[in-house]
């Protein structure tokens, strides 16, 4: 598996599918969901590959110089709880830390709080609904990984 930043416009758009095939399909939201949860920021996208086949991504907004977001956190589902989401945010954390980062912080679905919580993340604050996940039983949880 290589973990890497992908740039092109052809993985961009692969990585749109790959996101929308794991994240957003199952609960057959709209296909342009995604931009309802776009930020005007600068990002990193870091896929996980088995040679050309996308096995897991990170879309992770910078929120200033001390705070990074995960925005999108997706492994193939036949892949997943093989340790590819956990080398995904090993590798963010790797390239994100320099003087100036201080937090990573996600809005975690309940399903995958245990997730983060495996990787170090602590839940801040309380949980809440998102109309859009909340007929399908999921609520939101906020958490940091202070670095
Ligand atoms: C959540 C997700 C990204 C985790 O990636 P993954 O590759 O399956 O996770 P890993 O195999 O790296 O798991 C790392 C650790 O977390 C645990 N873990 C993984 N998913 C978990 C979950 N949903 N709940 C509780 N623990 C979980 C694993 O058991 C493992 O624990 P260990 O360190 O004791 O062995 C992935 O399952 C996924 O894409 N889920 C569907 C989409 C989703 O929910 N995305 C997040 C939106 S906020």
């Amino acid at each position: 598996m290589q973990i890497r930043q992908i740039t092109t416009p052809k993985e961009q758009t692969e990585l749109d599918q790959f996101l929308w095939e794991v994240l957003w399909q199952p609960f057959d939201f709209a296909r342009d969901v995604r931009q309802k949860f776009k930020l005007d920021k600068p990002h990193i996208d870091l896929v996980a590959f088995d040679g050309d086949s996308m096995m897991g991504a990170i879309v992770a907004y910078y929120l200033s110089d001390s705070e990074i977001e995960i925005r999108h956190m997706a492994v193939k589902s036949d892949m997943q709880g093989n340790s590819v989401g956990k080398n995904l945010v090993d590798r963010l954390i790797t390239l994100v830390t320099n003087q100036t980062m201080q937090r990573i912080k996600v809005y975690a679905r309940s399903t995958s709080q245990g997730f983060y919580a495996r990787c170090g993340f602590k839940p801040v604050g309380l949980c809440f609904e998102n109309p859009l996940f909340e007929k399908h039983g999921i609520s939101i949880q906020p958490m940091h990984l202070d670095l």
